[in-house]
């Protein structure tokens, strides 16, 4: 059933953008799914987690919540025709429910937004990084040594030394942080067609050639062995801990951008003959194969320079630069490896401002370009604040107990997002699509049939819901449990 003319009459918030292809489509939700998630986050929270046991249980969460999420979030917003939290109310109501249910993508809204915040600091780091690898190609071109590795000449301290300084530097930190929102902002008040479509339609595409030279090159030097066996080898009773758990399922939604009110958005503006189950795989595919391969390149150089894997936000850019070192066209392989950082990261940072500016757009019938400064501008002095965590020397507790036990501002927020607010948005999604919603309404816009068809509605109305809820639990209250 399409949105009723009286209703799309009465309701000014039904959206009128459209992606241009279906190949624009899969850009930018590829794009919003991959980014620092993959890069960073992935090998940062599989370090802290022990290795194998954690990203067994993500694999687990990806393919049996984070795929059939991933198809009810495209097709609450393909058939609501809205901003996430419009589209939640438009499926509630003419399924006959209770528009409060459009909780769930607030919630999710909310989660977009304080991901933002802190997102744009490490995306900061990586411009800097990107900065220091341009003066090093320049100084290695002036030398007449290309070919060699990077900073020549600097001892393995100096380079360890890197991003400490950087923290110590406020300025530079948050100039970057600010440079880095402003490109986000300038992106998202361009609008959907001129903004978020072409970044996304140029940088993927470049990313994957990257990524792929930049991986071929660090497989065939590093030492992957070891690599495999931390990344898959897993003792079985961390995988029963339910803080590895939690951690892992945050990861894979954080990932997959889901619980974050923004795959809503970006279905919205898919076109009725966009297979959404397909596309759905698609999008879980890729950014499931970046996330581990990008593990596969960076655990060998970490054990090869004698690094510990647990350290944490700070593991990739502590360790990468030291493998730059050691490798021919040093210099220049980490400027392209920290350039297409730093293009996942924009195609992911304008769909989590995306996400409130759509609904502020649609909401009050307001002008995107100032919206979108005015919500960067509140992320970006949120992200200042949180920067001030790797600065200074007394740390702020905001809450501490649980899994926010004695965790910075900065670690709060992560935890806050990625293992609080990204779940309960995708549990009331669950339960919303699975229970709530009007069954043919759903199957209409699901483009499925037959037993993938079956297997999905069981996924989404039972198991989802369970796992989530117990992993929910059992994770943030862990005294439960024993
Ligand atoms: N999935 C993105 C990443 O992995 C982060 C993100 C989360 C983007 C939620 C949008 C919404 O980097």
């Amino acid at each position: 059933m399409a949105l009723a003319g009286s209703d799309a009459g009465a309701n000014p918030a039904a959206s009128t953008e459209k992606w241009s292809s279906r190949f624009a489509f899969i850009m930018a939700a590829v794009g919003s799914a991959v980014g620092l998630g993959n890069l960073w986050r992935f090998p940062a929270e599989t370090g802290v987690n022990g290795g194998g046991a954690f990203v067994i249980f993500y694999i687990f969460c990806v393919v049996l919540i984070g795929l059939p999420v991933l198809l009810s979030e495209t097709l609450i917003g393909r058939a609501g025709q809205s901003s996430a939290i419009e589209s939640m109310k438009n499926v509630a109501r003419k399924s006959g429910a209770s528009p409060l249910w459009s909780l769930g993508a607030a919630v999710g809204m909310v989660g977009a937004f304080l991901i933002l915040t802190f997102y744009s600091v490490i995306a900061g780091w990586v411009i800097y990084y990107a900065g220091v690898f341009i003066n090093d190609v320049s100084s290695s071109l002036s030398s007449g040594n290309i070919s060699g590795g990077a900073f020549a000449g600097m001892n393995a301290d100096a380079i360890q030394d890197i991003l400490p300084a950087l923290h110590k530097n406020a300025d530079m930190m948050i100039a970057m942080h600010a440079l880095f929102m402003a490109i986000t902002i300038f992106v998202v008040a361009r609008g959907v067609h001129g903004g978020i479509e072409k970044v996304a339609v140029w940088l993927m595409p470049m990313f994957f050639l990257l990524f792929l030279g930049v991986t071929i090159y660090s497989l065939s030097t590093g030492d992957t062995s070891r690599a495999l066996d931390f990344l898959f080898s897993f003792d079985a009773q961390r995988l029963l801990d339910p803080k590895v758990q939690l951690s892992a399922l945050g990861q894979a939604l954080f990932s997959l951008s889901l619980g974050s009110a923004m795959m809503i958005t970006y279905g919205s503006y898919a076109s009725r003959d966009t297979n959404l189950a397909k596309t759905s795989g698609m999008i879980a595919t890729a950014d499931t194969s970046v996330a581990i391969i990008a593990g596969l390149a960076i655990f060998p150089i970490v054990f090869a320079a004698g690094l510990s894997a647990e350290g944490g936000p700070t593991l990739l850019f502590a360790t990468l630069p030291t493998a730059f070192q050691s490798m021919p066209f040093g210099s220049i392989i980490g400027l392209l490896f920290f350039v297409m950082v730093f293009f996942a990261a924009l195609t992911s940072s304008v769909a989590l401002l995306e996400a409130s500016v759509s609904w502020a757009v649609t909401r009050f019938n307001a002008n995107r370009a100032m919206l979108a400064v005015g919500f960067g501008l509140v992320a970006f002095v949120i992200g200042t604040w949180a920067s001030f965590s790797f600065n200074s020397q007394s740390k702020l507790y905001l809450l501490n107990f649980g899994i926010f036990e004695e965790q910075n501002v900065f670690n709060f927020l992560d935890k806050l997002t990625g293992s609080v607010l990204l779940p309960v948005s995708a549990l009331l999604v669950a339960i919303f699509v699975g229970w709530v919603a009007d069954k043919q309404l759903v199957d209409e816009e699901n483009g499925m049939s037959g037993a993938p068809h079956m297997i999905w509605r069981f996924l989404i109305a039972w198991l989802c819901p369970l796992v989530i809820g117990v992993i929910l639990i059992t994770g943030l209250f862990p005294q439960i449990v024993g």
